[in-house]
């Protein structure tokens, strides 16, 4: 019987979802169906709803309203790539009817939001996995391998993730979502950055403590309903990340660093470093480079191939099933054979939680203007700058 899913918000990201999903159903017929696709916006969902229809003869139902869908729907999984803000709502309406989740990260808008999500999937025994795709792709488990199995560089030691740039303020740009702190829980520390903190914590493991410094420094308005309202995202922020296992880095942006552009991404270990090709977030690319202390020096799609050759037949029908290698295929894959197998995701809301348990650290850091420790950001001891969010949803 194939897995039932539906997909909320049927937006930007939600489309890479619905081709992963498509992908999946033309190399493993019978493995999912789409039975049903919900937007606020019910357009966004029809269109959805006539893609399935198109690519596999099946129309999914459409709906605007989420309650209507799992009182009308007999659902395994439903995949949340709503707006963060909906994230714990859809997720703890899904899971109290008994459904499966996958949340998009930063899985929940605050520290507490996620763990509302972690206690209703363990309160109803079900999923609640974390959309993270970048871990997943070949040249970040690459990476893995090479630092933590291989050990190409020697002891991991320090890390610099660090871009400089200038963007002008753009008042006559629309109003969305992100921009609104109550919405989106924070900037790009949290957005594109809960994906570094998981890349991270997949690297090195837990930090230990964080120092974080963010702010706007350029004054940035945007048009909502003809009026200008303030973009409330940071265009700024340093921070210090300490591990648990010493290795200490430093994840620094700005865009509002005018004549002088630069991205630097480097990993150091006692032995050589990890030269990478791409922007702060994202990381290590398949461009990357080891230059080791003696000279020596390999492309990561080199590494690749020995990674690849290093596995063994299982190992690789686990990590990249079907011979995928898409991070978003990867996922939406492992989310359904985990419902269909009964298992744990790979990457759970308890996994999500603490990568994104580094982003919220940095805010908090910066809001109490001191070192925070990690572990009290993540049990939700500290919530400083995440307390007013937290009050709007009645958290
Ligand atoms: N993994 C990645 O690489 C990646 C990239 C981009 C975005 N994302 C994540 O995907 C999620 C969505 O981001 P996006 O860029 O697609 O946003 P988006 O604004 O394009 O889409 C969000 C959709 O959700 C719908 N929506 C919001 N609240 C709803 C509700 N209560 N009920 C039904 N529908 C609702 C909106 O109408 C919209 O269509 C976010 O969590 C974001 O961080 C992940």
């Amino acid at each position: 019987m194939a897995i039932r899913i539906a997909i909320i918000g049927c937006g930007g990201m939600s489309g890479g979802h619905l081709n992963a999903y498509l992908t999946i159903c033309d190399a493993v017929p019978d493995k999912v169906e789409l039975v049903a696709m919900c937007d606020a916006v019910k357009e966004r969902a029809e269109d959805f709803a006539t893609r399935v229809m198109e690519a596999t003869g099946r129309m999914p139902a459409v709906y605007d309203d989420l309650d209507k869908m799992l009182s009308a729907e007999n659902l395994d999984g439903v995949d949340i790539c709503t707006s963060h803000a909906y994230h714990h709502i859809a997720a703890t309406k899904c899971l109290n009817a008994g459904v499966n989740v996958m949340v998009e990260k930063p899985t929940g808008i605050t520290v507490k939001a996620t763990h509302a999500i972690i206690s209703a999937a363990s309160a109803n025994n079900k999923i609640a996995a974390t959309a993270e795709n970048i871990r997943r792709m070949p040249s970040r488990r690459a990476s893995w391998w090479l630092m933590n199995e291989k050990k190409m560089l020697g002891e991991m030691t320090t890390f610099y993730a660090q871009h400089a740039s200038y963007r002008a303020p753009t008042p006559e740009a629309n109003w969305h979502w992100r921009l609104d702190l109550s919405l989106g829980g924070g900037g790009m520390v949290m957005d594109s950055g809960a994906h570094y903190g998981d890349t991270i914590r997949y690297l090195f493991g837990d930090p230990d403590t964080i120092y974080g410094r963010v702010s706007q420094i350029v004054d940035r308005k945007v048009t909502k309903s003809g009026e200008l309202v303030q973009d409330e995202q940071e265009d700024t922020w340093m921070a210090t990340i300490n591990f648990k296992n010493g290795v200490t880095g430093l994840w620094t942006c700005s865009w509002a660093a005018p004549g002088h552009d630069f991205n630097h991404v480097v990993y150091y270990g006692t032995e050589g470093a990890l030269i990478d090709s791409g922007d702060i977030f994202h990381g290590p690319f398949d461009d990357a480079e080891i230059v080791l202390k003696d000279g020596s020096q390999y492309s990561m799609k080199d590494l690749i191939d020995d990674y690849m050759s290093s596995l063994d037949e299982e190992e690789k029908k686990r990590l990249f099933p079907y011979g995928f290698t898409d991070g978003v295929v990867l996922e939406c894959y492992d989310f359904i054979d985990a419902i269909e197998h009964d298992r744990p995701p790979e990457i759970t809301a308890e996994m999500g939680l603490r990568a994104k348990s580094i982003c919220e650290a940095i805010y908090e850091s910066s809001a109490c203007n001191q070192v925070v420790d990690y572990e009290a950001v993540v049990s939700g001891e500290i919530e400083v700058y995440q307390k007013p969010i937290n009050e709007r949803w009645n958290l």
